[in-house]
């Protein structure tokens, strides 16, 4: 068997493969299909402080090669959500992330906090590139300044390993993933999804009430795959790479541009045990 453990300098993974926010639920949907320890850890859905409707249906609509969504990072809560990592944890030692979300400064950092004090959590992934919550996808990371304050403020308050997900709709993903590592980021995930648009031919009107959305699968791969190797040349923490993962090879191809680990999104919408086959593919 190869050695595919993925160091991510804080802690090592027993591989690389690692489920995408927003994709895998809160882990406990997925315990009847597959056995979660089989991957390197899981990262739950987006979570803010009180719980949280979403946006209007529809919020899923099919392209050609890939998914646009508008979730609006729909969630039960804090609350509600540490008990279901105490269920989980109970069930599986597979490492868990939170995927932290906040309306404003504060909220992010007082959700991290929350859940960097939980034993059950294993590190944080901090969601500042969400396009689904504000008028014309706008997000944190979109801007160097803000990212930079926002990590810095989340850090203090931190005893847990910090990831920030990046935007691959920023003018300058490079600058913003340098912001977030000088900031105190440990490591950095890219790149949450591509801001896009459907347009309902019979009404004549957006698909989405929220007008844009984010692209997300095979479709955006090759887009990915060049903002992480871009980020990677410049930064000197693990970089974690996403973006149409469906295979092992496509494991590989993110490891060979420089990521030290990988997020599998999209494709468990429609094979809830891709990730566990993409890991083995990976071996
Ligand atoms: C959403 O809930 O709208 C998507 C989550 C994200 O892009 O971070």
């Amino acid at each position: 068997m190869a050695d595919l453990s993925a160091d991510l300098g804080f802690r090592t993974l027993k591989n690389p493969v690692i489920t995408a926010s927003g994709t895998f639920g809160y882990g406990e949907e997925f315990l009847p299909f597959f056995d979660l320890d089989l991957l390197g850890a899981i990262v739950l859905k987006g979570i803010f402080r009180q719980a949280r409707p979403g946006n209007p249906p529809p919020r899923l609509h099919e392209t050609p090669a890939g998914l646009l969504n508008s979730i609006g990072l729909a969630g039960p809560g804090s609350a509600a959500l540490q008990e279901i990592i105490r269920r989980l944890h109970a069930r599986t030692p597979v490492p868990i992330i939170v995927n932290v979300c906040g309306e404003d400064d504060d909220e992010f950092a007082e959700v991290a906090a929350l859940f960097s004090a939980m034993d059950e959590v294993a590190m944080l992934e901090l969601n500042i590139s969400c396009p689904n919550v504000r008028q014309g996808g706008a997000c944190p990371a979109q801007d160097a300044g803000h990212t930079a304050r926002l990590v810095r403020r989340v850090k203090e308050s931190l005893h847990k390993p910090l990831i920030v997900k990046l935007s691959p709709n920023a003018a300058d993903v490079v600058a913003v993933a340098q912001a977030a590592q000088d900031a105190g980021a440990d490591a950095l995930s890219l790149v949450n999804t591509f801001l896009g648009l459907a347009v309902d031919l019979e009404s004549r009107r957006p698909v989405f009430a929220n007008v844009y959305a984010g692209l997300s699968g095979p479709a955006i791969k090759p887009l990915a795959l060049r903002l992480v190797r871009e980020v990677c040349r410049k930064a000197y923490v693990p970089v974690i790479g996403m973006g149409g993962i469906a295979s092992g090879r496509d494991v590989l191809d993110y490891i060979l541009v420089g990521a030290s680990a990988v997020q599998v999104g999209t494709v468990s919408f429609r094979e809830p045990a891709a990730a566990a086959r993409i890991a083995a593919e990976v071996a």
